[in-house]
C-alpha cells in the first residue's frame, strides 16, 4: 500500500479505493500506511476524515481546510468558497496532500466531492490531492468514466480468516490483559464466535467485554461462559452448539427452514410465505406437528429479538405487502449444516433423512 501511494518521484496522484466488509482492517490499513508515508515524505500533509461525521462535500472540504490552516473556522462557508480556499492553500507552498475519506458510504454527493478534489490541478492548485477512499461497498460513482480514469488501485480486503483472527485476538489479549487472566481456550472461543463474520472489531469487543464481565464477577480468569455472555450481549450469534442447542425444537426447525431457503436461492431475504412452506415440509420430514401461523409469527419475532433473524416489510415492486426474513450476517450454508447436525442428534432416528 505504501508503495502504491509513493514512488521514487514522490506521492502518487489519483484515487485509491480500499474496500471491504466491517472490521476487516480498512481504517487500520489507511492510517498505518499514511503514517508510514509521512515518515518518507517531509512535504506531506495527511487529513483523515470520517464521513460518518462529515457527510457533505462542503463539510469535508471545510474540515480539510481547517486542519491545514488552523485559523479557518470549519463551518459557515459555501462549497465554492471552501474549494477556493483549498486551491489557494495548495498553490502557496510546494506540499503534498493526502486525503483519506473513510466510511465514504455515509457521504452524500460523493461524486461531486471526489470529482472536484481530483481536478483541483485544473484550477489554481499545481497538483490535486491524492485521495484514499475507504468504503464498505463500491460507491456507484466509482464506475463513472470521469472518476474511474483517476483510479490507481482498488484494494479489496477480505474477511479475516480464523487463523488471522486468532493472531489478532491473542496479540491484543497479551498486550491488554493481565498475565494468567486468559488461556488458549478463551482465545479459541472468541474466534469461534466471530469467525463467520471475519470481523476483528467484533472479536476484540467480545474479548474486552468478557474480561470486564469476569472482573465485575470477581473472577481472576476469564471463563468460557463469560465469553458466551459477552457475545450474546453484543448481539453476536456464533454458529456454535452453545448458542443453538438451547433453542426450542421448533425454533431450530424455523432457523433451518430460513437457512435452507436462503442457501438454495442465493438471495439474502426470503418471504414469510416461503418460510412457512419450508417449515411445514421440514416438520413433516422429521415427523412433528407444525405450529399454526400466529404461533410461528411469535417465534419469528422472538428469534429476531434474540438476534438470529432480521425481518422487514417488503417494499415497492412486490405484489402485496409481505414480511421478508433474513439471517443478517450469519452465513446460511454454515448455519444449515450446523443445525442439521444438531437436529440429527436431537431427533435421531427421526431426522436421519435431514
Ligand atoms: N491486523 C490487525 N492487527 C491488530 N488489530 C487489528 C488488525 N486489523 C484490525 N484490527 C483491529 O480491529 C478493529 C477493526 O479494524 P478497522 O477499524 O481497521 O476495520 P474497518 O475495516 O475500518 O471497519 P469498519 O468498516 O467498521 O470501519 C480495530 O480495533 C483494529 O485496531
Ligand atoms: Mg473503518
Amino acid at each position: 500500500m505504501v508503495n502504491t501511494l509513493a514512488s521514487g518521484y514522490g506521492l502518487t496522484e489519483g484515487l485509491i479505493l480500499i474496500r471491504g466488509e466491517p472490521g476487516v482492517g480498512k481504517t487500520s490499513v489507511a492510517k498505518l500506511s499514511s503514517a508510514k508515508l509521512k515518515e518518507k515524505l517531509d512535504s506531506l500533509d495527511v487529513v483523515h476524515i470520517n464521513c460518518r461525521t462529515y457527510r457533505t462535500p462542503t463539510s469535508v472540504v471545510q474540515r480539510v481546510v481547517s486542519s491545514l490552516l488552523p485559523g479557518v473556522p470549519d463551518r459557515g462557508l459555501s462549497y465554492e468558497e471552501v474549494v477556493l480556499i483549498l486551491e489557494k492553500v495548495l498553490s502557496g507552498e510546494d506540499r503534498d496532500l493526502l486525503i483519506v475519506l473513510d466510511e465514504v458510504d455515509y457521504l452524500r454527493d460523493g461524486d461531486t466531492l471526489v470529482y472536484t478534489l481530483l481536478r483541483l490541478h485544473e484550477g489554481d492548485a499545481p497538483k490535486s490531492p491524492t485521495l484514499v477512499v475507504v468504503a464498505r461497498w463500491d460507491p456507484p460513482y466509482m464506475m463513472d468514466d470521469s472518476i474511474r480514469s483517476f483510479m490507481v488501485t482498488r484494494l479489496p480486503l477480505e474477511k479475516y480468516t480464523p487463523e488471522q483472527l486468532e493472531a489478532i485476538v491473542r496479540y491484543r489479549a497479551e498486550e491488554a490483559l493481565e498475565e494468567g487472566s486468559f488461556d488458549d481456550e478463551i482465545v479459541s472461543k472468541v474466534v469461534e464466535l466471530s469467525e463467520h463474520m471475519g470481523n476483528a472489531r467484533v472479536a476484540l469487543k467480545i474479548l474486552y467485554l468478557a474480561a470486564r464481565l469476569s472482573e465485575e464477577a470477581g473472577l481472576s480468569k476469564i471463563t468460557p461462559d463469560m465469553v458466551s455472555e459477552a457475545a450474546s450481549r453484543i448481539g453476536v450469534i456464533g454458529i456454535t452448539e452453545d448458542s443453538l442447542t438451547p433453542l426450542d425444537l421448533h425454533d431450530k426447525i424455523l432457523l433451518l427452514a430460513v437457512s435452507k431457503r436462503l442457501a438454495s436461492s442465493g438471495r439474502s431475504w426470503i418471504k414469510m410465505g416461503d418460510l412457512l412452506e419450508e417449515y411445514r415440509l421440514l416438520c413433516e420430514e422429521v415427523g412433528v406437528l407444525p405450529y399454526k401461523y400466529t404461533a410461528i409469527w411469535k417465534r419469528v419475532r422472538n428469534l429476531k429479538n434474540m438476534g438470529f433473524l432480521e425481518a422487514k416489510k417488503s417494499g415497492e415492486g412486490m405484489k402485496g405487502q409481505t414480511t421478508l426474513i433474513s439471517l443478517g450476517s450469519i452465513p446460511a450454508d454454515k448455519l444449515q449444516e450446523k443445525l442439521k447436525e444438531i437436529l440429527r442428534e436431537e431427533l435421531s432416528p427421526l431426522a436421519s433423512n435431514l
